[in-house]
């Protein structure tokens, strides 16, 4: 009899494991190939007030242990979002979380504005995606533009406010601990990082953007190193996420002090990936006779 629930500032989640934003659009792809009721939360794609067309192709490319992107937060804007796919996400017993992107912090509180009489549970401020030359990651690398830009955001939301950290950044602590004080209600993290991949025989790089954001298994130890060092930062629950693949994977973030998990490029190479780390999850709680999974989180000896 496995505790596997997790409360992440108010909200009770199933079990910990989610989906990443922008794993799939929000959810009915994905639904083909798992069933959504057994997952602790859907974190669907970034939203801003209006559509964006996204960054010029090719955009994505496979490298060693993971992916490089630049979608530049294609999306069809929190209009098209709210009338089109909350009621189907909202048939399933699972939290949904919703990702934000925007321009400027007007944006952004415009966004938040629109979902704060939508029936969603969260908010996921994305000041960290590295593909957009305007907003996005420009307020995520500095602890003050992150403390101003929460404050500013948490103002329009109903709904606790979880704040997704970059990893291009000096000091990661410092830039947690300026989310917490804006407010953030919980800390994401992380998202991509920055990197370039050349095609040798044309000697061009093979994303349009020429850079992009590296996801999956190569950015693992990176990720797991700046979740610790959060978690020692802050006292606000985290979300853990850069390479999940497996449930050891997800037990070394929740080790490392994550209260829950995401899972987002292992979903491209296996669309049964989150099943898959919820099962690793509960194997690894019965062989250490761990019966409430709260008792892993930053449960390491160092
Ligand atoms: O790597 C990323 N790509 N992170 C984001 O936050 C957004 C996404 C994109 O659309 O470019």
């Amino acid at each position: 009899n496995l505790k596997t629930k997790v409360n992440i500032a108010g909200v009770e989640l199933k079990n910990p494991v989610m989906t990443a934003s922008g794993t799939f659009g929000s959810g009915k792809e994905y639904s083909e190939f798992v069933d959504l009721n057994e997952l602790g939360a859907v974190v669907v794609k970034g939203v801003a007030n209006v559509p964006w067309k996204g960054n010029a192709s090719p955009r994505v490319a496979e490298t060693y242990g993971g992916m490089l992107n630049s979608v530049g937060l294609q999306n069809p804007g929190v209009h098209a979002f709210v009338k089109e796919d909350i009621l189907f996400l909202r048939k399933y017993d699972t939290k949904i979380i919703v990702n934000i992107a925007g321009r400027s912090v007007e944006d952004y509180c415009e966004v938040a504005e629109v979902l704060s009489n939508a029936d969603i549970d969260m908010i996921e401020l994305n000041i960290s995606c590295p593909n957009v030359k305007e907003g996005c990651v420009s307020f995520g690398v500095n602890p003050h533009t992150v403390e101003a830009v929460t404050k500013e955001v948490k103002k329009y939301c109903k709904q606790p406010l979880i704040v997704k950290l970059s990893p291009n950044v000096a000091d990661i602590a410092e830039i947690a601990k300026g989310a917490e004080a804006g407010g953030a209600d919980a800390i994401s993290l992380i998202n991509t990082l920055l990197g370039m991949v050349i095609d040798i025989h044309k000697r061009r790089p093979v994303l349009a953007n020429i850079m992009g954001g590296l996801s999956g298994p190569a950015i693992k130890p990176v990720a797991v190193r700046m979740v610790y060092q959060v978690a020692q930062a802050v006292k606000v629950p985290i979300i853990g996420m850069g390479g999940i693949s497996n449930g050891d994977d997800a037990i070394e973030f929740m080790l490392a002090g994550a209260s829950a998990v995401a899972v987002g490029t292992a979903n491209f190479f296996n669309p049964r990936a989150t099943i898959d780390v919820k099962e690793g999850i509960e194997n690894y709680m019965k062989k250490y006779g761990i019966s409430n999974i709260k008792d892993i989180v930053g449960n390491i000896t160092v």
